[in-house]
């Protein structure tokens, strides 16, 4: 039986995200364990970089990289954010938040011209699958909880900005609809699904190799 090395599979397309990096970026950093390998990365390219963080432990890690990092306060674009992602399905629509992160890696994703996802292969699927990760406002929570069905809290502390954790169970068959409704709905402070469209590319580990993926929206 061939055993695949996920975690080799994470820091090869880490460190290939690493590599498109240059002097002067601002740099967006994500969430989660393949994170943590482009952290390395780049600290150990010892760029003249400034970073934002999306969560207080990729910060943490960062600075422990020798990584500059700013608070993500008065600055209106990056030049590229780089983070995993728990499901890539075929063209890059993204289930995000296993972490639950996934509120400021968004806006972070959002702010950066190119937003760049580094997974490794295990984490590429046909088809989206439930859960999907939401931030909620604590303020009405049981009814924002009574509108969404198939919300189940998760047992997570607050999020750095207050928020309580939940997942989505139910069907995902239709992002771009289900997306469309998680927006619309009132207590709902972020979710996981994320669009091919906030998508620049796709970075696999596959075995020794990396691959890319371009989004289809
Ligand atoms: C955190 C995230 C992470 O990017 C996602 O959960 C993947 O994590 P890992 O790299 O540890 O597999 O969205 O909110």
């Amino acid at each position: 039986m061939v055993t695949v090395d996920h975690e080799h599979e994470k820091q090869a397309a880490a460190e290939a995200a690493a590599n498109l990096v240059t002097d002067g970026m601002l740099v967006g950093l994500g969430t989660g364990s393949t994170v943590a390998y482009l952290l390395a990365a780049l600290g150990r390219r010892n760029l003249a970089i400034s970073c934002v963080a999306t969560s207080p432990a990729t910060e943490a890690l960062a600075t422990r990289h020798g990584l500059r990092i700013q608070p993500f306060e008065e600055i209106d674009h990056l030049d590229l954010a780089v983070d995993g992602a728990d499901q890539v399905d075929p063209r890059c629509w993204l289930i995000k938040g296993g972490g639950g992160a996934h509120t400021r890696e968004r806006i972070v994703a959002a702010a950066a011209y190119r937003f760049v996802v580094i997974v490794s292969s295990n984490k590429l699927v046909e088809r989206l699958q439930a859960p999907v990760p939401l931030e909620l406002l604590a303020f009405g929570l049981d009814s924002t909880l009574a509108a969404l069905s198939g919300a189940v809290l998760r047992s997570a502390p607050r999020t750095p900005d207050g928020g309580v954790l939940a997942d989505l169970h139910g069907d995902v068959s239709d992002p771009d609809q289900l997306s469309a409704r998680l927006n619309a709905t009132p207590g709902v402070v972020g979710h996981g699904l994320f669009p091919p469209t906030m998508v620049s590319m796709v970075l696999i580990g596959r075995g020794g190799e990396v691959e890319s993926r371009q989004p289809v929206a």
